[in-house]
């Protein structure tokens, strides 16, 4: 029983690292797109490098331990002072290696790394604690937390930062790139298969650096041109004495307009743009699912839900809280 949990144990540590089966919806494992791929190749060729280094090395150690050991009325052992062939070997392999596994590294880092090619679908990533804004400059679609693009179309990130050092990481994609104030990083992909791919920020920027999620969703080209399309669209409005009509006034008179843009409505950029917050599949970067239930526990309180959000509670009476939910699921 002890030894079958043992096995247990041991196989569920060694499941990630093998990457098979289970829901690991993060695994670093799986590339979906080109970068993902490069990397997973640097991966496996330092990998294999590591493996012979690992079995010559304690090849050689159990050997010496089990030919040397100390056996009873052995003569004591003959000492010896350096070996000229030995050193120069030791020196030299170790040296060589590094330069087999450094020249692919460099060429991995600026091939992943490099300006948008031709043709490629730019987006601008800012990250904010603890939110990621997306600009499509080329479309002139504004979104957060949730990154759509194509499939089998590069993709040029153009990744900054409006506070302090953030870092954006969809495994599924390829690697990590920080996000700096005042400087431009870049990171250009082009995604395999369509599907969504969760990420998170992954450098250390303040008390909900856990909760700074984000999703990448990868479309076919025809449903990303309808949701781009949609995106262009403005606030429908709504009917006359309707909870979403109702919801617009509130969101009007409220604290919402001094940090949220609602196209045609309000154009604050301190948080994420909600022109389209009805589209999305999540709220407050990633941590609730966007219904009207969500909706409604987030607006009363966020800094419940995410520690340090700029967002305040907003103590509204309850029928405000429906309308803005409303109006809000309204915007799609
Ligand atoms: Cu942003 Cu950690």
């Amino acid at each position: 029983m002890q030894r079958r949990r043992a096995w247990l144990t041991l196989l569920l540590l060694a499941a990630p690292v093998l990457g098979c089966g289970g829901p690991f919806p993060q695994t670093t494992l799986a590339p979906r797109s080109d970068v993902g791929w490069a990397i997973q190749d640097l991966f496996t060729t330092v990998f294999w490098w590591a493996v012979a280094v690992f079995v010559i090395v304690e090849g050689l150690l159990l050997y010496t331990v089990v030919r040397y050991r100390r056996r009873p009325q052995a003569p004591p052992p003959a000492h010896h002072h350096g070996h000229t062939g030995l050193e120069i070997a030791w020196t030299l392999a170790p040296a060589v290696i590094l330069v087999f596994i450094a020249i692919p590294t460099t060429l991995t880092i600026f091939r992943t790394s490099g300006r948008a090619v031709a043709g490629a679908l730019r987006v601008e990533v800012i990250g904010h604690q603890w939110w990621w804004e997306f600009r499509y400059p080329d479309l002139g679609v504004v979104t957060a937390n949730e990154l759509r693009v194509p499939v089998g179309r590069p993709v040029a990130l153009d990744l900054t930062s409006a506070d302090v050092i953030h870092s954006f990481w969809v495994p599924g994609l390829g690697g990590k790139r920080d996000l700096t104030q005042g400087r431009t990083t870049r990171l250009t992909f082009t995604a395999d298969s369509t599907g969504t791919y969760r990420g998170q920020c992954a450098e250390f920027c303040g008390v909900s650096h856990a909760n700074m999620r984000v999703r990448l969703q990868v479309d076919s080209a025809p449903a990303f041109d309808a949701w781009v399309a949609r995106q262009l669209g403005g606030v429908v409005p709504a009917a006359r004495g309707s909870p979403e009509e109702r919801g617009l006034e509130v969101y009007r008179r409220s604290a919402c307009v001094a940090c949220h843009t609602v196209a045609g409505v309000s154009a604050a950029r301190i948080g994420p743009d909600l022109s389209h917050v009805g589209s999305r599949t999540t709220i407050g970067s990633g941590l609730l699912a966007n219904t009207p239930e969500q909706l409604a526990r987030w607006i009363r309180d966020a800094p419940a839900v995410k520690p340090g959000v700029l967002m305040p509670p907003m103590p509204l009476p309850d029928e405000d809280l429906a309308a803005i939910v409303a109006f809000l699921r309204s915007l799609q």
